[in-house]
């Protein structure tokens, strides 16, 4: 039966790691995966998590199963995290899950439940995953304007045309912050236009927020998106820990889903479960044990945000730097809009042919659409790379 696949399509950013492995050249630059890096190009691993991690080691006395919802301090305290007290605990259905991609899936797989004729609205350019695993997953698909390329910003009214095609019971997928991959970012007004129109049309938001604490702070980050939440009967949100906590490869997310009341979240919360079990039981134990640790430590928890606002402002540092030194290569203010975009990635707007000569020219590693990771420039890459771009942009 084998003989019917056929070769798998490189993920458009994953494949790229594979060629910049084989690379031989010293000066290349990896911009590719969104991964933090720090001056020497390493992905550390937090002190906080460092110190959760030995107290787990100490104090675990087991490794029987927990809750299939997942572990209870880790979901209470992720909605706190995330939803602050923009809705009350007991309408909040929550899912211990496999990574924010794996939150993304059971809340695709519960608007399966609740419609599987939706169609899945997505921002046009958004993180490739969003259609295809929605595809993946039997739904329609569409895309809505989102970013303009001739201002590097968002397309606004372009996205209020295209979101008049939704229909009752589609849903449509927002970034919570730190858009992936433009960089740009909806304002407080945008949102509750957005909102207005998603209540207007009964349209179920799913709020995919996966690098809270990397744009404006762990609670700026948030707020919009909770205004929205404050107004919305009910709606859905996928966090990721693998960006604010670096527990990538740990696999650490929440699924969240606000219901219109106390009895509509425990009827729902019993159908997450069983979405765990049906796909894979138990999502994985560890990271989510050292996230609870963490957040409900007071000690830790500082100790966590203090790391993650480092974070932060070293990619607003990368971002002044290389606005900074692509005005002096280029003689022009045409790539100011990246101090203005917020999070890991912003898209530079090149052309994908720009984009190969950077590859192989001069061993810039850039996904295809021409998003960098913002941190990947960290400890001196700047200077380099803004002199390649300067060689490969038509400014
Ligand atoms: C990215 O966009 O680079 C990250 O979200 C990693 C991934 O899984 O694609």
């Amino acid at each position: 039966m084998l003989e019917k696949l056929i070769p798998a399509k490189a993920d458009p950013i994953l494949g790229l790691g594979k060629l910049f492995a084989a690379d031989a050249r010293e000066n290349k630059i990896d911009l590719g995966v969104g991964v933090y890096k720090d001056a020497d190009g390493k992905t550390p691993i937090m002190t906080a998590v460092k110190k959760a991690e030995v107290r787990l080691h100490a104090e675990q006395t087991s490794k029987s199963y927990k809750a299939l919802a997942g572990d209870e301090v880790f979901r209470d305290e992720m909605r706190k995290l995330v939803l602050g007290d923009a809705v009350a605990a007991d309408r909040v259905a929550t899912l211990q899950a496999p990574g924010g991609t794996g939150a993304l899936h059971q809340l695709f797989e519960a608007m399966k439940l609740l419609n599987p004729d939706a169609t899945i609205w997505v921002s046009n350019p958004s993180w490739p995953s969003h259609v295809a695993m929605a595809k993946h997953l039997g739904f329609k698909t569409e895309n809505y304007d989102y970013f303009d390329p001739a201002t590097s910003g968002v397309d606004f009214n372009g996205l209020m045309v295209s979101l008049q095609g939704m229909q009752a019971g589609d849903m449509l997928v927002l970034h919570g912050c730190c858009h992936n991959p433009t960089g740009a970012n909806l304002t407080a007004n945008q949102w509750q236009s957005i909102t207005d129109l998603v209540l207007e049309k009964n349209v179920m938001p799913l709020v995919d927020i996966a690098y809270q604490g990397f744009g404006d702070g762990l609670q700026e980050d948030a707020i919009y998106m909770r205004t929205m939440a404050s107004r919305m009967p009910e709606m859905m949100v996928a966090a990721s820990c693998s960006k604010n906590f670096g527990l990538y490869r740990d696999r650490v997310g929440c699924a969240m889903v606000i219901a219109k009341d106390a009895d509509s979240a425990t009827v729902t919360q019993g159908n997450l479960a069983t979405l765990n079990r049906m796909n894979y039981s138990f999502a994985p134990d560890h990271g989510a044990a050292l996230v609870a640790i963490i957040l409900s430590d007071s000690e830790l928890r500082a100790e966590w945000e203090a790391e993650l606002e480092e974070m932060r402002l070293a990619m607003l540092t990368v971002r002044e730097d290389l606005a900074e030194a692509l005005r002096q290569q280029c003689n022009s203010d045409h790539f100011d809009f990246i101090k203005d975009h917020r999070g890991m990635f912003s898209r530079l707007g090149l052309s994908p042919e720009q984009v190969e000569m950077l590859r192989v020219d001069h061993g810039m590693y850039v996904v295809g659409d021409s998003r960098i990771n913002v941190p990947g420039l960290s400890g001196g890459r700047v200077a380099p790379f803004a002199k390649a771009v300067s060689m490969v942009a038509n400014i």
